[in-house]
């Protein structure tokens, strides 16, 4: 049942995936960002069975996944009649921005149209869509002709898969779980999540590789940060975004952030000794420069100082040094600068949500 790797464009393999997607199964696909758990968006059994495989509440809704049905021109396509069945209204906004970015890393949150199913939803009235670039899930979706829920293929609170591996070894056990085989995603952190459902202004709801500054850039679209001044204050009503737990993308060992040259500060935390300690140290500094500790191990993580390489390669860092027993990872706080909030803000949530007890934190 499990098929991955070797067969990796095969499209026998994509058609039993789309099998298993209608028979009401799960199937895990590679995107451009991350690996997601999919499951068919119409039918309520298989939401609920991603829910259950993860662990996550079920107020916190999925993304819907959706492809241009021509193979040929996902780049060139009219978009309106594929969300047509999903969305209330397309606003001029949400057009330039779709043409601009998708397939790509961006998902938009909409007003939802009558027939997409609470279970997805959380039940607000709002859906979440986007349109993978990666060949594998778009052929997945193209071949399936609907639209397919997908959560990063973790457990709930857990770092995002960014391999086949990662997929199997998070749910090794408990689920007989087909994968898809991508390689190694390229863009590493989850997709940028706009909010255009309030028909004011834009809102910023997860950073993302693609950026306000981009936006503008391309669109003229200006994009709010929430609680940034708009005309009318609606901060209660945001939707509920699970990555914006404050604790979340968290692994097992505990992980801190030094400020540049601080590395013993950080240490300072901790009451206990940690004597094996893993430092990420950016590519661009020749070493750590401290005076060392005597009782503490450190070794040195080259890092990539170049904030879409660093993202690249950010999950597959922290579950490798997650895998080596250390006591403590330490990462070096990401510079300022818009194309760093991706990367920072999946660091905060990862440092509070570290260590042995970090479901309890994942929870609250
Ligand atoms: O890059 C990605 O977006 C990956 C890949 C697999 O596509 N997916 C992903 O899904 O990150 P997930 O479920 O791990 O995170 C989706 C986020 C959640 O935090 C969820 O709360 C939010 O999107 N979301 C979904 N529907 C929403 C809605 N209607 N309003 C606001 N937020 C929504
Ligand atoms: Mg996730």
């Amino acid at each position: 049942m499990s098929s991955d790797s070797s067969a990796l464009h095969s499209s026998a393999v994509i058609n039993e995936a789309v099998q298993t997607l209608r028979d009401g199964g799960l199937v895990a696909f590679p995107t451009e960002t991350v690996y997601g758990l999919g499951a068919d968006a119409k039918n309520p059994e298989a939401i609920k069975q991603i829910f259950t495989a993860k662990g996550r509440p079920s107020n916190h809704p999925l993304i819907v996944h959706l492809a241009a049905p021509n193979k040929f021109d996902q780049a060139q396509v009219d978009w309106v009649p594929v969300l047509a069945p999903w969305v209330r209204d397309l606003s001029e906004d949400a057009l330039k921005l779709i043409n601009a970015f998708w397939p790509g890393p961006l998902t938009l949150v909409f007003k939802k149209d009558k027939s997409v199913l609470n279970e997805l939803t959380g039940g607000q009235d709002t859906v979440a869509i986007r349109a993978p670039a990666h060949p594998i899930a778009q052929e997945l979706l193209r071949k399936f002709k609907g639209g397919v829920v997908a959560p990063s293929a973790n457990r709930f609170g857990k770092v995002s898969p960014t391999s086949a591996s990662d997929v199997r070894s998070e749910f090794e056990g408990m689920l007989d779980l087909m994968i898809l085989d991508g390689g190694d995603c390229e863009v590493g952190i989850e997709s940028t999540i706009i909010d255009l459902s309030s028909g004011d202004h834009p809102v910023l709801l997860r950073p993302g590789l693609i950026t306000p500054g981009e936006i503008f850039a391309k669109t003229g679209i200006k994009v709010y940060l929430p609680g940034e001044n708009t005309s009318t204050q609606q901060h209660g009503d945001l939707p509920r975004v699970s990555g914006s737990l404050r604790a979340h993308y968290a692994p097992t060992t505990p992980l801190r952030m030094y400020a540049p040259g601080r590395v013993l500060d950080a240490l300072s935390e901790f009451p206990d000794i940690k004597s094996r300690v893993a430092v990420a140290v950016w590519d661009s500094d020749s070493s750590l420069g401290h005076d060392g500790h005597p009782s503490v191990h450190f070794e040195e993580v080259i890092v990539p100082s170049n904030s879409t390489a660093f993202a690249s390669r950010l999950y597959r860092s922290l579950r490798d040094l997650d895998q080596q027993g250390w006591d403590l990872i330490l990462f070096p706080e990401p510079p300022a600068g818009e194309e760093w909030d991706g990367v920072r803000d999946r660091l905060q949530r990862a440092c509070f949500g570290s260590g042995p007890s970090s479901s309890s934190h994942a929870n609250s």
